[in-house]
């Protein structure tokens, strides 16, 4: 039996993507740029042995099962979608499995999403690589495309380095591409979990809610002038333009969401505390760090990669995953 491994890297936002201009299509609000983290879900697929006709999905069993029975339904639906619409009749056996904890604000739906539909295109055609895939009619561009009908932010996990999704005209105009390599500028993002549960609501309902909010179009409105002086910093590798931008753009992210109707709050008591003390030790130590949030209570503290032993150590009290820069997905047989 021949099994493929897909090990696609999370990727966190710095101009962020929440709202959608039309749900069916998965047509976002505006655009969004991430960068690629070195952390990864791993999906394993197989044509099935038996005569089965619906797909089987589980984590691999040292992964707690109790953790994420919504990303199982999520994966199960997103596979009968890929199944009927790109006409794939054999059923699929997939296992799957994260590096970190799911649903806690580090974006496992879209590692967690690219991976199985790169997983599962992989099977279905018989394709070992991107090459493979590519003369098959499934250029990387076309996965990511597949990626994020199931999860938005999943289409940003198919490049390394720092990732552009354009809204484009029109729903079918948009495009993902990598703006630059992860060896542009070595970043990291210490990612300081202040609380493992699962969200209170999924992005999934929040996206839904985002135009209720008053700040919806003025923040539209001022987005596109946000993205290209973070393209600029980017470019200049200048954190100290970057890092105000990302803590701007995260808190009113945040606060769109809190303005919603009805309000959606994924900040706690401690992500606030939490905010408080970075300030101060950024004060204090002069060390350019600056925090993202993503959907959740954990804080990403993004910083460059000379300063790694002191942010390591200052927050050592702490539970952290704290990653590199990622350099993308990979395909491969078992
Ligand atoms: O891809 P989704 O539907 O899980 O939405 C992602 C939303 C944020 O993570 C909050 C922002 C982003 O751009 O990744």
């Amino acid at each position: 039996m021949t099994i493929y491994k897909a090990r696609v890297p999370t990727n966190i936002a710095f101009l962020k993507y929440w709202g959608k201009s039309d749900e069916q299509t998965q047509w976002p609000a505006n655009d969004s740029l991430s960068m690629t983290l070195d952390l990864y879900t791993e999906t394993l697929a197989s044509l099935s042995p038996i005569e089965e006709t619906s797909h089987a999905l589980s984590f691999r069993s040292d992964q707690d099962l109790a953790k994420s029975p919504l990303f199982l339904q999520k994966g199960l639906r997103h596979l009968k979608f890929l199944s009927e619409n790109l006409g794939f009749e054999d059923a699929l056996y997939l296992q799957t499995y994260n590096e970190f904890p799911s649903g806690c604000g580090i974006a496992s739906s879209a590692s967690g999403l690219a991976s199985l539909t790169l997983a599962a295109l992989a099977a279905w055609t018989g394709s070992s690589s991107f090459e493979e895939l590519e003369e098959k009619g499934f250029a990387r561009e076309r996965l990511a495309h597949l990626a994020r009908l199931g999860s938005g932010s999943a289409c940003r996990s198919f490049w390394g380095g720092f990732v552009h999704w354009e809204k484009g005209l029109y729903p079918e105009s948009q495009k993902t591409h990598p703006i630059f390599p992860e060896t542009h500028w070595a970043l990291r993002d210490c990612v300081v979990i202040l609380s493992d549960a699962e969200k209170s609501m999924t992005s999934t309902d929040g996206h839904k809610l985002a135009s209720t909010s008053p700040l919806f179009q003025p923040r539209l409105e001022l987005l596109g002038e946000r993205l290209l002086q973070m393209r600029e910093a980017l470019a200049r590798c200048d954190m100290n333009t970057l890092g105000p931008l990302l803590e701007q753009e995260a808190i009113e992210m945040h606060e769109l969401m809190a303005t919603s109707n009805p309000p959606c709050v994924y900040m706690t008591q401690s992500t606030v505390s939490f905010l408080g003390l970075l300030a101060r030790e950024r004060m204090q130590t002069k060390i350019p760090m600056y925090f993202t949030l993503d959907a959740g209570p954990n804080v990403h503290v993004i910083y460059e990669e000379a300063y790694k032993e002191k942010v390591q150590d200052l927050f050592k009290d702490y539970k952290t995953i704290d990653v590199s820069i990622g350099s993308g997905p990979s395909l491969s047989l078992v």
